[in-house]
């Protein structure tokens, strides 16, 4: 069977003191989940180090982006192994608000996706149609063009897979359950992939978060907005 993964993107949330609140509320609502689950938070760069002392046997710590080169001159980079030092394994790849406002291509994330994987992280890579597409019908050939180029020589093995329709991310706009689950069965299929963990993601709350789980290709969510409240995230990870 494979893996359910629960993770939540801070995005640029949260200091270390509001970290460190969420925190205190968030462990005891998770403490009874089934230990199958794996959560990942994946918060800013500054509060690494805050979840990292904090996550025990309870969460697992990802990033939200890393650099390709292991050092440089690359002012505003992090890279692989400062992640790993802090005992990191997960970095989100390619999200589609670095593609929209910090000029991510899909050669820059399949250098960081490599990068990610050759030195022991597992990426997060995020694809997913903006509303053109999906009006004009593109959807499926616009995912997998960008996962022939995010995943141009990468490794299938070491891999989660979020699939995100920007039109449904921050929007309150969920994408259907079954069409989320039909899109992901589509992914699958291309990739020949039949292990690699593809989740949804895209105004992911508690109300739907348990019809989206039982869809037989989900196999977890990447959350944003409704990771940052401790009940509501616990509401999502202990899904029914
Ligand atoms: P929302 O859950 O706020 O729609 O964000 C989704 C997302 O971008 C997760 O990476």
């Amino acid at each position: 069977m494979r893996q359910k993964v629960l993770a939540g993107n801070w995005k640029m949330y949260k200091t270390h003191s509001e970290a460190r609140a969420f925190l205190d509320q968030f462990i005891p609502l998770i403490a009874g989940r089934d230990p199958k689950r794996t959560v990942i938070l994946c918060p800013p760069f500054t509060t690494l180090e805050t979840l990292c002392a904090a996550a025990g046997d309870h969460f697992d710590v990802g990033a939200q982006n890393l650099h390709w080169e292991p050092q440089g001159a690359y002012t505003g980079e992090i890279s692989a192994p400062m992640l790993l030092e802090m005992g990191i394994r997960h970095a989100i790849i390619g999200h589609s608000e670095r593609r929209q406002y910090f000029s991510e291509t899909d050669e820059s994330v399949n250098k960081r996706l490599r990068a990610a994987q050759h030195q022991g992280i597992t990426p997060i890579l995020c694809v997913g149609e903006g509303l053109t597409e999906r009006e004009d019908n593109e959807t499926d050939a616009w995912i997998c063009r960008q996962l022939d180029h995010g995943l141009e020589d990468a490794n299938l093995e070491n891999l989660i897979i979020a699939y995100e329709p920007i039109w449904a991310i921050g929007t309150g706009k969920t994408c259907e359950a079954p069409e989320a689950n039909r899109v992901i069965a589509m992914i699958r299929t291309h990739l020949g992939a039949s292990n690699t963990p593809i989740l949804y993601g895209g105004s992911v709350k508690p109300g739907n978060i348990d019809e989206l789980m039982t869809q037989p290709e989900i196999d977890g969510v990447l959350v944003g907005g409704a990771s940052l409240e401790a009940e509501s995230f616990a509401r999502i990870v202990n899904y029914k």
